[in-house]
């Protein structure tokens, strides 16, 4: 009972601001703030993008879509300039989609007028944007089959860095990694702010407080957020912790390819406390912070907690037969 007293109101009051602002920045009541637009439009085109990469794409599909599409792609050249790299992809997925149905003796398809327009005024960029590519399993098994189960195995939560400079070079590549995570309808909503003054290291750890005892040692602090402002309605209300947790697990994977040493530090706070650390790095209201990785250079030797790991049948359910 003095727990629940304690504590529910506590936990009450962390969702109801929880709730005020997901309301406020998510595209849930206004899709039109710029970004909210970006990832509605986002949203949108990857639906025709997947449909077109089925196997047997159901000639003239997604009416709907493609007008929400085009509706929305209107809307923010009407608000916010012409071009967007997010607009660029996707009329590369109207144009991928016109000449699926052009080369299917299909000329008829929804929306075309509308589609031909909007490709004839595009501007013409020499990488591919958005649309469909073929892949190969063999190219996949080449890039597969060098590396082994040790790799993943073999990294460990490290928590001592030897002197050693880290190169923000290593850094931006296993950015690169993290951002081929797969994502909510490709909203991309993960980024990272690369801590590199000493100094505010120690004041942001100061006040994680979970790296105390190695906290001296870190030499490059990252924080992962996602941005808010690209989800919306009940459904969503945690898809940016779903979308977070994988971009910064391939991110420690992408610096772990590097042979950094990295450490997850959580960030389980308050709102009080996340606006604490907002104000310390200059975060904006609508980045939610993921968590906190301390990465540095690998000592020639280091000790790691055994971290043991319960069987796999433990964690394992097999339904081989649905019991109705
Ligand atoms: C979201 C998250 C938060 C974590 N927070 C901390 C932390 O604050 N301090 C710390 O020393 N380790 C932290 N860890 C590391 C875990 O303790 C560690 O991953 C776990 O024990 C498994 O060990 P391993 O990573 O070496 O396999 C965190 C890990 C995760 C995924």
């Amino acid at each position: 009972m003095y727990r629940l007293l304690k504590s529910a109101p506590q936990v009450f009051m962390e969702y109801v601001k929880d709730f005020s602002r997901y309301l406020k920045y998510s595209g849930t009541l206004d899709g039109t703030p710029a970004q909210n637009l970006l990832a509605r439009i986002t949203a949108t085109y990857h639906n025709i993008e997947k449909g077109l990469s089925l196997p047997q794409p159901r000639l003239g599909f997604g009416k709907e879509n493609l007008g929400n599409l085009i509706e929305a792609i209107h809307k923010y050249q009407r608000l916010y300039g012409p071009s967007h790299p997010v607009l660029s992809s996707a009329i590369e997925v109207l144009a991928t989609y016109a000449s699926y149905h052009e080369t299917h003796d299909y000329p008829d398809y929804p929306c075309k007028r509308e589609i031909l327009k909007m490709l004839a005024a595009r501007p013409r960029h020499p990488a591919q944007m958005g649309g469909t590519r073929l892949v190969t399993r063999e190219r996949i098994m080449q890039a597969v089959s060098p590396v082994s189960e040790q790799f993943f195995l073999q990294r460990h939560s490290i928590r001592a860095f030897s002197d050693r400079e880290v190169d923000l070079a290593d850094i931006e590549a296993a950015i690169r990694v993290a951002q081929k995570s797969p994502v909510v309808c490709n909203r991309q909503s993960g980024a990272v702010h690369v801590i590199a003054d000493p100094e505010l290291i120690q004041a942001a750890l100061d006040l994680q407080m979970g790296a105390r005892g190695f906290s001296h040692a870190v030499n490059k602090l990252l924080v992962v957020t996602v941005d808010l402002r690209n989800f919306w309605q009940a459904g969503e209300r945690n898809q940016g912790w779903m979308d977070g947790g994988m971009f910064a697990m391939s991110l420690i994977y992408g610096l772990h390819l590097r042979g950094l040493g990295s450490c997850c530090l959580n960030w389980s706070k308050t709102n009080r406390q996340t606006q604490q650390m907002r104000e310390l790095l200059g975060l904006q209201q609508w980045e939610s912070i993921i968590m906190l990785i301390a990465v540095g250079h690998i000592p020639e030797q280091v000790v790691v907690p055994f971290s043991s790991r319960k069987d796999p049948l433990l964690v394992t359910r097999v339904i081989t037969k649905w019991q109705k």
